[in-house]
């Protein structure tokens, strides 16, 4: 290897970092209609309940496996059994996928920031105003390529210098932003009732299909099964304790989760009049029902608000969007002993390329289509739907039964006091593995529209 391995300061930055990535559009548009749909406080503790068990073990696993070899997916899972090296080319592959089309959303994103500064939240709230952005062709490319621009840079500064330091920055800054704009929004006249909604269980709603959908947004949201906690793990030092920094991250991600709904929920229960319906589900929400409520408060407020949330949203998606990159380069530079200026190069060139169809499936390649699945759709579904359940569910196997949890307990001991090993165990080897299996089944099935999750 040409350079030495980077590594991340110490904790803290280990864990903003971290949670960076975690902590990411995930967690504003979808964890608060999923929310919404399954019955509202029921949901929300199913899946503290599960983050806690399930989510905790699985990222404690990626997170030792990294650093215990110090290499990335493909490197450490090679050198802990040879005959898993395909496990690790699977998890990689994943980020390599979700990096493009989410680099086409952060652009989107970085536009409607752009438009709400300028003082477009006139236009922005006109109904088809997203629709009609998306549907072109140059526009969306030029905010992709700014946005995957400003990832590539930060990743270039490196671990420290780039990651690092600009998670520090921005992690704490989306806290404050979040809890400010919730609490804007449960003063809004008539949000009340969106906070009960939100909060209050409906038992009638619970059902199989919830654990099912908190389960599938709980690996989504916590970066699981994509290489990405092992590339961060083994930046990690050994002088810091992985359990205690993964129920950092935990709590990290499911606060800001919990916050992002008491922010969405009451803003469009009061503009909507208490009409749930218009919570809608997917990217509709956040680029045409929000900026809708935002141009309906008075005088500039709608303005700062609108600008805030949308730079809260940019910094999100960033730091998901910078560790994705890292995860692809640090498999590069591990492989080919690359320089991160070079790899960083050849990832961002290849992102473009593979980014373009998405940003252009909703115009002039729209008629490239499975069922109401849009070519961004496709890649999502492929990613997040099939192949990382896989790799979640061969990563149990191999940890509980090839591996043995023993192997990454000792790492896990290592900097810190580790006590929940029977429930690590059980876990890995037990648990885990069949709620995977009904993950992928279920998702596979909704696919199909036999199951409506
Ligand atoms: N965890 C991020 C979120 O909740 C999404 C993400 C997926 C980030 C994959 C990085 C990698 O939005």
């Amino acid at each position: 290897m040409s350079e030495k391995r980077s590594s991340f300061s110490g904790k803290i930055g280990f864990v903003l970092a971290a949670a960076g990535s975690a902590v990411g559009l995930g967690n504003i548009w979808r964890f608060p209609y999923l929310a919404a749909q399954h019955g509202g406080g029921i949901f929300l503790l199913v899946y503290v309940a599960l983050a806690i068990t399930f989510g905790v073990a699985l990222m404690s696993t990626e997170i030792a496996i990294g650093r215990k070899t110090g290499q990335s997916a493909i490197g450490a899972y090679t050198s802990l059994d040879k005959r898993f090296r395909f496990l690790g080319v699977l998890e990689s592959i994943v980020p390599i996928i979700i990096l493009p089309y989410y680099s086409v959303i952060g652009g989107w994103v970085t536009k409607y920031l752009a438009v709400f500064v300028s003082g477009g939240i006139g236009d922005a709230a006109q109904d088809h105003y997203f629709d009609g952005f998306i549907s072109q062709t140059g526009e969306p490319i030029i905010w992709f390529l700014i946005f995957v621009g400003i990832t590539a840079l930060i990743v270039l500064f490196g671990v420290e210098k780039g990651i690092e330091k600009v998670s520090k920055f921005m992690m704490p800054v989306l806290v404050v932003l979040t809890v400010g704009i919730a609490v804007y929004s449960m003063c809004m006249p008539g949000a009340l009732e969106g906070v009960l909604y939100y909060l209050k269980p409906d038992f009638s709603k619970f059902s199989v299909t919830t654990v099912l959908a908190a389960m599938g947004q709980l690996f989504y949201s916590m970066s699981i099964a994509m290489g990405i906690m092992i590339t961060y793990g083994s930046y990690m030092k050994k002088n810091v304790s992985i359990s205690s920094s993964v129920k950092q991250i935990a709590l990290f991600d499911t606060g800001i989760a919990f916050f992002a709904g008491l922010m969405v929920i009451p803003a469009v229960f009061s503009f909507s009049g208490g009409n749930e319906a218009a919570l809608g589900k997917g990217p509709g929400l956040m680029f045409v029902t929000l900026p809708k409520v935002f141009a309906s408060i008075d005088g500039v407020g709608g303005t700062i608000v609108g600008v805030l949330f949308f730079l809260l949203v940019l910094f999100a998606a960033l730091t998901s969007s910078i560790s994705l990159m890292e995860t692809v380069v640090s498999v590069l530079k591990d492989k080919f002993g690359w320089s991160r200026k070079r790899t960083c190069l050849i990832v961002f060139i290849g992102c473009i390329m593979l980014g373009l169809p998405s940003s252009l499936g909703f115009g002039l390649l729209k008629d490239i289509s499975i069922g109401s699945m849009t070519i961004l759709d496709i890649f999502d579904f492929a990613a997040n739907s099939i192949i990382m359940p896989i790799a979640a569910l061969i990563t149990c196997i191999f940890v509980g039964y090839v591996l043995k949890p023993k192997a990454l307990i000792q790492e896990l001991e290592i900097g810190g006091k580790f006590t929940a090993k029977r429930m690590f165990t059980v876990m890995i080897k037990y648990i885990a593995p069949i709620f995977i299996v009904l993950i992928l089944a279920s998702s596979v099935l909704e696919a199909f529209g036999i199951m409506k999750i």
